[in-house]
């Protein structure tokens, strides 16, 4: 089987490479991916599997009937979503849209989601299980999975499988990782208040700048001497506003971050422990604070036999030596996460990067990839997928 898959894989190649390409250079941002769920459902369409669209407002969703009585499904998620960047690759298939790019590799998610249904599409009686393709819309803003859910994408599917391309991994290559792949993400609003007064008369004020400053180095040393260093966090203040002149004395600031955990635990004591930390140092010097903890996605955590399952398919398509079983995960954060709280899945790593040619990283105006990645993905997941439902995991 894996030889088949392999021959209508390489088949399909100079058609996927077309497909990129278009949708290279028709990239839409966060929640417009208009043109491009129309193409997707083109694409799908016309090798005979059955499209819904406007799943998850732009999203897209493909339906493969199995040969089999099972009723559940199997799903492969890609994103199609763009970012505000001026691509500056010089490519002849570059973005015609001024100001937005596939700087994240999102096109070659959804070819590689078009060619892997593609490839299933023609297995016939050799696929018994139920196939649905989600073609997600809003990822880079953590949006898009939540849409997706809430019309029923996950329903019946009993694990979903997903990629993303890393440019640091040669093409040819994949990396796989056990346990956490990425970091919750969420958002941290503080607003400290004071009392105005005069600058040289600080003993009649209550200076919010200072305690905002002391809230801010408290929380940054307490991570290092309360938080178990074991289960990294990273807590970033990215805006801070707060005053009105050199000499009055700030009565308000307000601040905002971004907040990124691994370990569950952690995660699930984040707004408490932070929201008591800056309550006692506003406490401490007489102002009162708001904290507002807003919860984003959570981490991803690899399912441990669907990555065994991947990572043997891999190691079977590809040799050993170009399956990398990651040793980190990344701060990064990918709401592939939401979905998991529906079903087991796995999301690995897809290897883009160029032998012989400078690589940049993702979400870099001249961001590339090899696209020989292409064939990689599709034959990884439909074989994968394959051998999903011919492996205990299905029963
Ligand atoms: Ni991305």
């Amino acid at each position: 089987m894996l030889t088949r898959i392999k021959d209508l894989a390489q088949k399909l190649a100079p058609r996927l490479i077309e497909i990129r390409r278009h949708i290279h250079s028709h990239p839409e941002l966060s929640g417009q991916e208009y043109q491009t769920a129309a193409y997707v459902a083109g694409v799908l369409s016309s090798c005979g599997i059955h499209v819904q669209e406007a799943v998850g407002k732009t999203g897209v969703v493909g339906e493969l009937e199995g040969q089999g009585t099972d009723r559940r499904v199997l799903a492969i998620r890609t994103d199609m979503d763009a970012l505000p960047i001026a691509e500056r690759t010089g490519l002849d298939f570059a973005s015609r849209q001024p100001g937005i790019m596939h700087a994240c590799g999102h096109d070659v998610h959804t070819t590689v989601g078009l060619g892997t249904a593609m490839v299933l599409s023609q297995l016939g009686d050799a696929l018994p299980g139920n196939m649905r393709f989600l073609f997600q819309p809003a990822e880079e803003i953590a949006q898009g999975a939540s849409w997706m859910v809430a019309d029923g994408a996950m329903d019946k599917v009993s694990a979903i499988f997903g990629l993303h391309v890393f440019p640091s991994i040669p093409a040819g290559s994949l990396g796989v990782r056990y346990g956490a792949l990425t970091a919750a993400a969420d958002e941290l609003e503080i607003t400290i208040m004071g009392e105005s007064g005069h600058g040289a008369r600080p003993h009649e004020a209550i200076d919010a700048i200072w305690i905002a400053s002391q809230a801010i180095t408290t929380l940054q040393q307490a991570i290092s001497r309360t938080q178990n260093p074991l289960r990294p966090m990273v807590l970033t203040i990215g805006k801070i506003n707060g005053g009105r002149a050199p000499n009055v004395i700030a009565d308000r600031v307000e601040m905002m971050g971004t907040v990124r955990s691994l370990h569950p635990e952690t995660h699930a004591n984040l707004p408490e422990w932070i929201g008591q930390i800056v309550e006692n140092v506003c406490n401490t010097y007489g102002a009162r604070c708001e904290v507002d903890y807003k919860r984003g996605v959570p981490g991803v955590q690899n399912d441990t036999a669907l990555t065994q399952l991947l990572e043997a398919a891999a190691k079977e398509a590809w040799g050993s030596d170009r399956v990398q079983i990651l040793p980190e995960p990344s701060l990064g954060s990918e709401d592939f996460s939401l979905y998991l709280q529906h079903a087991p899945g796995m999301m690995f790593r897809l290897g883009v990067g160029y032998q012989d040619k400078q690589n940049y990283p993702l979400h870099h105006p001249q961001f590339e990839v090899d696209e020989s990645s292409i064939l990689t993905g599709v034959v990884t997941l439909a074989y994968t997928a394959y051998k999903y439902w011919h492996s205990n995991l299905s029963l």
